[in-house]
Order: C-alpha cells, then sequence, then structure tokens
C-alpha cells in the first residue's frame, strides 16, 4: 500500500519493497508520527487551509489509531512502507475523504526529521535521567569512602595514595560532563523542522512557529534544505553515547581489574556475576565486561552515520533512512548498559583493608619523602635523587622506607629529622594534599557538598 502509486506503471519488484521498506524499525516513532500530525493538522486549520470540521475528523482519527496501537488491537504491518505510509493508509481508512487532507503542505521529509528529533529529544531526556541516577549512587560511595585509603596509578604502577571517595571523584565528573553534553545537545536540536516539506518549503500560508509552539520546540529551524538533510543530532547524540559508553567501559575495565584474586578491592555481588560451565570456582564478572565490550558496537553506530552522511548532496537522500538503525541500536545498548552498571554499582563491596593495605606498599610515600627534604631547604630536583637512591636501596634490601632507621636515612641525606616519619605516614600523605581537587578528607568532603547541590540544580530542561 502506497502514497506515491500515480506515476508508475508497473508494479515495484518485491526485492524492491522489501530493500526501501523502513517500516521494521521506524515503527518505533509512531508515537511521534501522530503528535507530529496533530500539531500539523491544529496549524492547517488555524490558518484556514483545511476546515475545523476536517481538522477535528483527523485528530479524532489519529487519537484513535495511537489508541488501538497502544492497546494492541491495532498491529503495525510490513505492507506498509514506513510509519508515516501506515497512519495515513488507516486515516483514510477510517475516516475518509477528510484523512486525504492531513498530508497537505508536508512532505515525508519534514515528517521523518520531525520524528527523529521528537524521539532524541526524549531520549536525551531520559538518559540524563539516568545519569543522575549513576551520579546519585557515585557520590552515595564518595560520602561513605572519604577515609577510605587506596593506592593510586599512573601506568598502573602504585603512584601516589589517595582515598576512594577521590577516586569515585573523577568518574563523578565524567558522568557531570556527559550531562552537559546532553543538555547542549537538546539546547541546539531543539527546533522544529515541519513546514521544509520536500526541500523547499510550501507555498500554503502555513504558521511554522505555531506548529513549534504546539510540539514544545523553541521555534521553528531557519532553512528548508538544511531542516530535512540535517542529521547533526543523532550524530551529535550517538558522539556523546558514545562518549558515556567510553566513561562506563573505563569504569568497568577497573572494576574488573580491582575483582581479581590479585588485587581484590572490590567483591561483585553474586547476583551480578556469572559462573563458568567447568571450573566450578569461578565468578566473573560478565557484566563489567559485556559493557566493556559493548562500547564498541555503539562507536561504530556513530562511525557508520558519519560515513553515511559524508557524500551526500542536499537536501533529502535515501541513504540517511540509515540513521534510524544505528540510532535505535546506541540508544538500546546504551540505556540497557546504564541501568545494569548502576545497579550493579550500588551492591559492590569494598574491601577497604585490601586498598588500606595496597596504599602503603610500593613506595607510595616516596614524593612526599622527597617533600621533606623540599620542606629542610633542599631544591627538588636534589631531594627526587636521593628519594631514588634510597628506594634502590630498600629494593635491595627488601624494606620499605618506614622501616628505615634514622641514621640509614641521615646517610643519604643529613636534612632527615626524627619527624620524617610522621611526615611520610599514609595519614600525612593524603592529609598533606589540601588544595582544592586532590584527595584530603577536607577537600573530598568540599566537593561532594559542591556536587550534591549542582546535581539537584542541573537538568536538561
Ligand atoms: N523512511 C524514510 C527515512 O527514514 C522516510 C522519508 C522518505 N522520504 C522519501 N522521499 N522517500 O528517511
Amino acid at each position: 500500500m502506497k502514497l506515491w502509486g500515480g506515476r508508475f506503471t508497473k508494479e515495484t519488484n518485491k526485492l524492491v519493497d522489501d530493500f526501501n521498506a523502513s517500516i521494521s524499525f521506524d515503527q518505533r516513532f509512531y508515537e511521534q508520527d501522530i503528535k507530529g500530525s496533530i500539531a500539523h493538522v491544529t496549524m492547517l486549520a488555524t490558518q484556514g487551509i483545511v476546515s475545523d470540521d476536517e481538522k477535528d475528523m483527523i485528530i479524532a482519527g489519529l487519537e484513535g489509531i495511537l489508541a488501538d496501537i497502544r492497546s494492541g488491537k491495532l498491529e503495525i504491518t510490513n505492507e506498509y512502507e514506513d510509519i508515516h505510509s501506515f497512519v495515513e493508509s488507516n486515516l483514510i481508512e477510517r475516516i475518509g475523504d477528510a484523512g486525504k487532507k492531513l498530508h497537505t503542505g508536508r512532505s515525508r521529509n519534514d515528517q521523518v526529521a520531525l520524528d527523529m528529533r521528537l524521539y532524541i529529544r526524549s531520549e536525551v531526556e531520559e538518559t540524563d535521567a539516568l545519569l543522575k541516577d549513576l551520579l546519585k549512587v557515585i557520590l552515595r560511595i564518595m560520602k561513605e569512602n572519604i577515609d577510605t585509603y587506596m593506592p593510586g596509578f599512573t601506568h598502573l604502577q602504585k603512584a601516589q595514595p589517595l582515598t576512594l571517595a577521590h577516586h569515585f571523584g573523577a568518574y563523578f565528573e565524567m558522568f557531570r560532563r556527559d550531562r552537559g553534553r546532553l543538555c547542549d545537545i537538546h539546547e541546539r536540536m531543539n527546533y522544529c523542522p515541519l513546514g521544509a516539506g520536500a526541500l523547499a518549503g510550501t507555498t500554503y500560508p502555513l504558521n511554522r512557529e505555531y506548529t513549534a509552539e504546539l510540539l514544545d520546540f523553541k521555534g521553528a529551524t531557519n532553512n528548508s534544505m538544511d531542516s530535512v538533510s540535517d542529521r547533526d543530532y543523532v550524530i551529535e547524540y550517538l558522539c556523546a553515547l558514545s562518549i558515556i559508553m567510553m566513561h562506563l567501559s573505563r569504569f568497568c575495565e577497573e572494576l574488573i581489574l580491582w575483582n581479581t584474586n590479585e588485587f581484590h578491592f572490590v567483591e561483585m555481588d553474586d547476583a551480578f556475576s556469572t559462573g563458568s560451565s567447568i571450573m566450578p570456582q569461578k565468578k566473573n564478572p560478565d557484566v563489567a565486561e559485556l559493557i566493556r565490550g559493548k562500547t564498541g558496537r555503539v562507536y561504530g553506530d556513530l562511525l557508520a552515520l558519519l560515513t553515511t552522511m559524508k557524500g551526500l548532496p542536499l537536501a533529502y537522500n535515501k541513504d540517511m533512512q540509515e540513521d534510524k538503525e544505528a540510532f535505535f541500536d546506541s540508544r538500546d545498548t546504551l540505556i540497557k548498559s546504564l541501568t545494569v552498571f548502576t545497579a550493579m554499582l550500588r551492591t559492590v563491596t569494598f574491601r577497604t583493608e585490601d586498598m588500606e593495605r595496597g596504599a602503603a606498599g610500593g613506595f607510595t610515600n616516596a614524593t612526599d619523602l622527597a617533600d621533606y627534604l623540599v620542606r629542610q631547604g633542599v631544591p627538588f630536583r636534589d631531594a627526587h635523587r636521593v628519594v631514588g637512591e634510597l628506594v634502590a636501596h630498600c629494593l635491595s634490601e627488601n624494606k620499605a622506607i618506614l622501616d628505615l632507621s634514622l641514621p640509614e636515612l641521615q646517610a643519604f641525606h643529613p636534612a632527615f629529622q626524627s619527624d620524617v616519619y610522621e611526615a611520610i605516614s599514609l595519614k600525612a600523605c593524603i592529609e598533606r594534599r589540601a588544595i582544592p581537587g586532590a584527595p584530603a578528607p577536607d577537600m573530598v568532603e568540599q566537593s561532594i557538598q559542591e556536587a550534591r547541590s549542582r546535581l539537584s540544580k542541573e537538568s536538561v530542561h
């Protein structure tokens, strides 16, 4: 059942029907498509392009279709090319000739651009809400672990001590920036393309601003050609999703590592772990691994759409139909990943004693020892060399710095005094890092306060 049979003398080849159709995936737009049509016909009536009676019949028909699809009474079937044809054909079947006026002053090109925008706009809002839930869990864990010491790493080698709260604070910032990105996208995409027609506007006196207002947009888009050929917002959204997935993936990688026997920093909950069919002892972090793995497919969708768009001349080309499956795939992947990740994180147990033990070993206080010498008036570069020699000595003796006696220390530099032991204790190493953005408990406490108040204020709309 086609909307465009008039100029053709032959039936479309079955292979073409199948290849060309988008209804198997764009049926997910039915709510948006019908909402958009109701706004369009409301505007057509206020402009005197259709009568009020016709408008009322069309709206009643569309609302009936919507209710029937929702209740399952009306099934969306593959005999139609796309969701737009499905709704319009059903409308005409239900209300007769008035239904044939719905598409006045409109093309599927501006219609699909509208549906996609409406869909993505609400997805941006949903993604933002899920991120907010995750941020709340992260904040809770931070609050509980301001004094949980752990080693910080660079090159995956022990570097300097910090706290679990501080480590999680880094993820807090990442996901907070993700929300900022969604906010920017929302702001930029929130304009209505209806009225752009196929590419060159229309000859009817449409009130584009009114349609935009009915659909809660900030206004109408500017250029009709751009309106039908712009998919920047889909790409921006896929890009934002890719970055969110990247953040989740890094977080997952750390949890996987921390969950190993070797690290032993966390224990994943049984409800979020899986077993092995052969090795009875196994408890695997499959959820975290899958999220890490699925990140690749979201990147793939982004790259696919960028590539699809790169050679397209203005204005609409059918290539652009390819945006939908990439978008839906990424959207579904993200929603599932984010939801299960937040649920999993809520249940993770932190082995704080092992973390603290880890923080103490591996010369994580070496920088602080150099800083001690600096406070005694030794230039930093000299202090660095002295401590390097001291570490080499400890390694050959299999000792920690704190195991050395004062005379032993003084053999490396006379500036060492008895207060050195306190100065490089784990507690001092962390508490002395007391500048904004650093792990000292007071600083982290402050950033938690600030984060909490920002969290309640910020959202995409
Ligand atoms: N299914 C099409 C798409 O997703 C709808 C627009 C069709 N327009 C056209 N001129 N064939 O892009």
